[in-house]
């Protein structure tokens, strides 16, 4: 495959709608970029669109139109895994997008890096979830998914720091929060191999709530600015919905984001 530069593949993998390709493309251009064997930008570079590609399904809806449904059913199992592919098919999309449209701003070559390293792993989970569906009788497509995680990064396409705030540090800690449980209801439904799916998943995405939080840090200290203060006013002004509690405290810590960031924003506090 053609790969022009590090943005060059990032744009042609948000574009492709065929996932394989997408993610083959995520891969590939992470690969070529850690062996240093592209640069950063080509002139060459397709343009970034304004919506990554995707196929005919699943259909998009309203995120209150998704039904949830118990796990003790395979239904169920099946409506969750289809719900987290769509998820990590979004974070594959959305690790590129900070990639391809940060590509000109002023930070070390680490930080693609750090992105490139999720973008290979949201590909991984992609289709380790797909893989696990398909096992169970199901694809990817089948049921409807909702398009909220692209809407609340796209309110954040023009600064970096606003983007780090909700993608990694509220949209992917939330998923440090929810996890946890997720695996103990499959494997008292007895559904091990999901389980598993699940594990890998969580076990990476506390290396991607860092690399987010890292690059926060960074960019807040060179701006002499005030991280958790900083983090309160970019939430306050660019997402919508209070945080929810109970927060998966220790596992956030572990990744760099503190109480200090987070406690004050949640639905009960009154700062
Ligand atoms: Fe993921
Ligand atoms: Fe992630």
């Amino acid at each position: 495959m053609t790969i022009t530069s590090l943005r060059g593949g990032a744009i042609d993998a948000i574009r492709s709608a065929d996932l394989d390709r997408k993610t083959e493309l995520a891969q590939e251009s992470a690969d070529r970029w850690f062996a240093r064997r592209i640069s950063l930008r080509s002139p060459l570079d397709a343009p970034l669109p304004e919506r990554p590609g995707r196929p005919a399904k699943p259909v998009l809806v309203p995120p209150t139109q998704v039904e949830k449904r118990s796990l003790h059913t395979l239904p169920g199992r099946i409506a969750l895994l289809h719900a987290i592919a769509h998820i990590e098919l979004n974070a594959v999309d959305l690790a590129l997008d900070i990639v391809a449209r940060f590509a000109s701003a002023h930070v070390p070559n680490s930080f693609f890096d750090g992105w490139m390293q999720v973008a290979y792993e949201e590909a991984k989970h992609f289709r380790m979830v797909r893989k696990r569906l398909n096992d169970l009788g199901a694809d990817y497509g089948d049921l409807p998914a909702h398009d909220g995680l692209w809407q609340a990064a796209h309110s954040t396409r023009n600064a970096l720091t606003a983007r780090l705030a909700v993608v990694p540090l509220i949209l992917e800690a939330r998923g440090l929060d929810v996890t946890p449980s997720l695996q103990a209801k499959m494997r008292e439904t007895g559904d091990l191999e999901s389980a598993a799916v699940l594990d890998v998943i969580y076990n990476d995405e506390k290396g991607h709530v860092a690399v987010g939080a890292k690059w926060f840090r960074f960019l807040c200290a060179r701006e002499k600015r005030d991280p958790a203060r900083t983090f309160q006013e970019l939430v306050r002004a660019n997402f919508r919905s209070p945080l929810k509690a109970p927060f998966n405290d220790v596992a956030r810590a572990e990744a760099g984001l503190t109480p200090s960031f987070y406690r004050a924003l949640t639905s009960t506090s009154q700062s």
